[in-house]
């Protein structure tokens, strides 16, 4: 099983976070950034029962609708590294203009944009997101949407909801209303974008893992339900657990709801896709290449499973990440990229490229220009 650390602020030690972790708890119980729940009106009577679960109805398949968007995904590309960092920039990476002007019918009109919600919501059960943060979302969304995009809001990187440890920069929530806070989040995002056309798409939560293990699939269903009280047939997008990995779908329950797609995550190999990457621990060797049959075999064998599973289910699926990180050889790096994106074409899988200008970049932001054969290998012909 995949373990994921995240701690990509090498400029930040361990002992600094602790002291700032243990400054805002102190604030935090003074009132001074956000107050008590008891003096924050109407907080203290929010608790997830007020978030209901769906009807589970077996039998419900997808809509036409939804069938045909998750096609026209095609070929898409991840915003990674720019607002999943604790605040935006943390992670060097910003969802800046040019590259947003960079979707076109050359490249992709498919874009996921993860979003770390929950470290811009107040620390209350409310969870009520900061107004300027929203704005700036609105910004990137309704930028790309002018562009003719396709656009999958996500929720990342929650990490008590996983019961992760907290990255750099991330402030700690009490355990009692992590859940209800991830439910008031998505009632909000819900409202804030019910009137957006149907090319924006909402993703739940990404990857799903840890303590959610058990917890998905009715937390999942309380929030669909909420999401559904704004915006009624939106397509919504759900993976299973163990970071979105395709023989987890067996184990997804779905409520009754006929605009639902599916999605998985790949990055098998992962010794090869992984090699030297920083938040991964313990950290794997570099010097991994890529791919001989038997690397083949397992990328094709998650791809056959995802597809099987998608179609028990009757719903649409995509790939929503793959991507190999800038420190595997080069060369493999674009036989993997091709391999993939041949594979995914065969079993006609929409997919997303991790990602666009950071570690994993298709595109290089020092030079503006995009990586030509990582470029070619995913996205020409
Ligand atoms: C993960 C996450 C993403 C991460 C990437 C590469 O699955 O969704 O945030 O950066 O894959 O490790």
């Amino acid at each position: 099983m995949i373990r994921w650390i995240d701690f990509r602020h090498p400029r930040m030690s361990r002992c600094s976070c602790v002291l700032i972790a243990l400054c805002i708890s102190l604030l935090t119980s003074c009132g001074a950034v956000n107050p008590p729940l008891s003096q924050t009106k109407g907080a203290s009577a929010i608790s997830i029962n007020d978030f209901p679960p769906m009807d589970a109805a077996p039998g419900t398949t997808a809509s036409p609708a939804v069938r045909a968007l998750a096609k026209q995904f095609g070929r898409g590309i991840n915003f990674g590294n720019m607002l999943e960092a604790p605040k935006e920039g943390d992670w060097g990476v910003r969802a800046e203009d040019r590259f947003i002007d960079l979707i076109s019918d050359r490249f992709t009109q498919s874009v996921r944009l993860p979003v770390r919600w929950s470290n811009h919501a107040s620390a209350d059960a409310q969870a009520t997101i900061d107004p300027v943060f929203f704005k700036r979302v609105d910004y990137i969304v309704d930028r790309l949407l002018a562009r003719g995009a396709i656009v999958i809001l996500n929720m990342h990187h929650y990490r008590q909801l996983d019961g992760d440890a907290l990255d750099p920069g991330e402030f700690e929530v009490d355990p009692a209303i992590v859940e209800v806070r991830f439910l008031s989040m998505w009632k909000q995002i819900a409202e804030r974008y019910a009137s957006r056309s149907d090319r924006l798409v909402f993703e739940i939560y990404n990857e799903p893992h840890g303590r959610l293990e058990t917890r998905w699939n009715e937390l999942f269903s309380r929030a669909l339900r909420v999401v559904r009280q704004s915006n009624p047939t939106r397509a919504v997008v759900v993976g299973p657990t163990e970071y979105n990995a395709a023989h987890k779908l067996s184990e997804l329950s779905l409520p009754a709801d006929a605009n639902l797609i599916l999605t998985v995550h790949t990055y098998e190999p992962f010794a090869f896709t992984h090699q030297g990457a920083e938040w991964v621990k313990p950290q794997p060797a570099l010097g991994v290449v890529c791919c001989d049959a038997k690397q083949r075999a397992v990328i094709e064998q998650s791809l056959d499973l995802a597809v099987r599973e998608a179609r028990r289910l009757d719903y649409p699926i995509f790939v929503g990440e793959f991507g190999a990180y800038s420190k595997a050889p080069e060369t493999s790096r674009i036989e993997y990229a091709r391999f993939m994106r041949d594979a995914m074409r065969s079993r006609g899988l929409s997919w997303f490229y991790w990602e666009l200008a950071s570690g994993f970049g298709v595109y290089d932001p020092a030079s503006n220009r995009f990586r030509e054969s990582l470029y070619a290998a995913l996205y020409k012909d």
